[in-house]
């Protein structure tokens, strides 16, 4: 699949965008501070819902403005399709799929599929076993958009089984815990379970596709491996992280059986200790954990392995390529790598690219080019695509890219 029109209002730095692209090498090019990675990660905001570089959505919003617009026309194969999202900060996002009535956010996950990779990945390897989770779980809903509702029913239930084992802590409420946290318990176990098994179905998919992707971006330089480390008790956990994938149901017993043992102590801390929340995914190169010991370009390529895992994945799952997009990743490679990567990367349907120096990118990715200069997006061969302005597409709205929905006078400059 591939992006052919991206439009923005009051996304980021930007008061207005236009970009008009194509299939193959986009390179978006200019100084630092520029506006570069802003229209990225709008992209990488309508497949995923989320910003790679922010957990909230205020700063996505200009300065000054109330609320923010990301439409893009997204062709899959010959079938061509607008999506919209309105950025509301504090309050309900909406969404619309073509010009139908608009929608939950949620529902038009998996329309474009993107992988990301950019600076803020390294946290993948140095930072907090939450990023490796988010990864997984993020990679999870890419592969299936499905996914988002057990994600966010999980986050739900273990909100009120924490406030619950928080009351019983400050004593207010022990009768309350006894009565209702078997009810939790079974909640939290099912959704639990289902999310625990998903990952492992995923990890035990994507594994050798690290390893690969690992191996050819260093040249042969180690052995790349994910293993996941569960917080369910130590007979199960062993066998999780020995790759074994063990029926949802018995995950689910075996967290049954877990909180048996951690109550004590769960209801000592007031918060829960088990659960797909507590596990951990650990990356490992060679012998040894990459965290603490990989060097810094080790760890750069690891978690650029595990993006490029990530697209092969999805290439080979949905049978099209998501885009993929490749924020600042140049600069940090060696020569070695950037032609590794280059070469890994150049059959992809789509990529984006961006570059304070464009020298940085190797000749094979040169494709097509974009000066960013203050948040004006022009193409480098001095024509008008990519300004503001008639977009040269494939079908009869060529010169107003993405309709808008008629009748609708919430959409700006309609
Ligand atoms: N909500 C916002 N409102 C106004 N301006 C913003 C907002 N968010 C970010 N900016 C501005 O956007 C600019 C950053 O843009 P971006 O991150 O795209 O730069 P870049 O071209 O990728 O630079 P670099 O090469 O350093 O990565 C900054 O100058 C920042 O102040
Ligand atoms: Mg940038």
């Amino acid at each position: 699949m591939h992006v052919r029109h991206l439009s923005l209002i009051d996304f980021r730095s930007y008061p207005e965008a236009e970009v008009a692209l194509a299939p193959g090498i986009t390179t978006f090019v200019g100084l630092n501070g520029q506006g570069k990675t802003n229209l990225v990660e709008a992209v990488g905001y309508l497949a995923t819902l989320g910003s790679h570089r922010v957990s909230n959505d205020a700063p996505l919003v200009r300065a000054g403005a109330e609320k923010a617009y990301i439409r893009a026309a997204v062709v899959r194969e010959t079938h061509e399709q607008q999506l919209e999202l309105e950025i509301n900060p504090g309050r309900a996002n909406r969404a619309r799929l073509g010009r139908a009535a608009s929608t939950r956010p949620r529902d038009i996950l998996g329309t474009i599929r993107t992988v990301l990779f950019a600076p803020e990945d390294l946290a993948l390897v140095k930072g907090d076993p939450s990023t490796r989770r988010q990864f997984l779980d993020d990679l999870l809903v890419a592969r299936q958009p499905k996914w988002a509702g057990a994600r966010s029913d999980y986050e739900k239930i273990l909100k009120q089984r924490n406030a619950l084992l928080k009351a019983a802590r400050t004593g207010q409420d022990r009768g309350a815990l006894d009565a209702t946290l078997p009810v939790w318990d079974e909640h939290l176990a099912t959704v639990g379970a289902n999310l625990t098994y998903a990952r492992l179905r995923l990890l035990r998919d994507l594994c050798p596709f690290i390893a690969d992707a690992y191996d050819e971006v260093s040249a042969g330089q180690g052995d790349a491996r994910l293993t996941y480390r569960s917080s369910l008790h130590v007979k199960l956990s062993d066998e999780l992280g020995s790759g074994e994938v063990p029926p949802v149901e018995e995950i689910a017993a075996g967290m049954h059986e877990t909180f048996d043992q951690m109550r004590r102590a769960e209801v000592e801390r007031g918060v829960t200790l088990v659960g797909p929340h507590r596990d951990e995914v650990v990356l490992g190169l060679g012998d040894l954990p990459a965290k603490g010991y990989a060097s810094h370009g080790e760890s750069w390529s690891f978690a650029l392995g595990m993006r490029l895992a990530a697209f092969q994945l999805l290439r080979t799952d949905l049978g099209t390529d998501p885009v993929l997009v490749l924020d600042d990743v140049f600069a940090e490679l060696d020569a070695g790598r950037r032609a590794r990567l280059a070469a890994m990367v150049g059959d992809a349907e789509q990529v984006l690219i961006t570059a304070a120096v464009a020298d940085d990118v190797p000749k094979a990715l040169s494709g097509k080019r974009f000066d960013v200069v203050r948040g004006k997006v022009s193409a480098a061969d001095g024509s008008s695509e990519g300004q503001t302005g008639p977009v040269v597409g494939n079908d009869e709205d060529a010169g107003d890219a993405i309709p808008p929905v008629p009748g609708d006078a919430s959409v700006p400059g309609a």
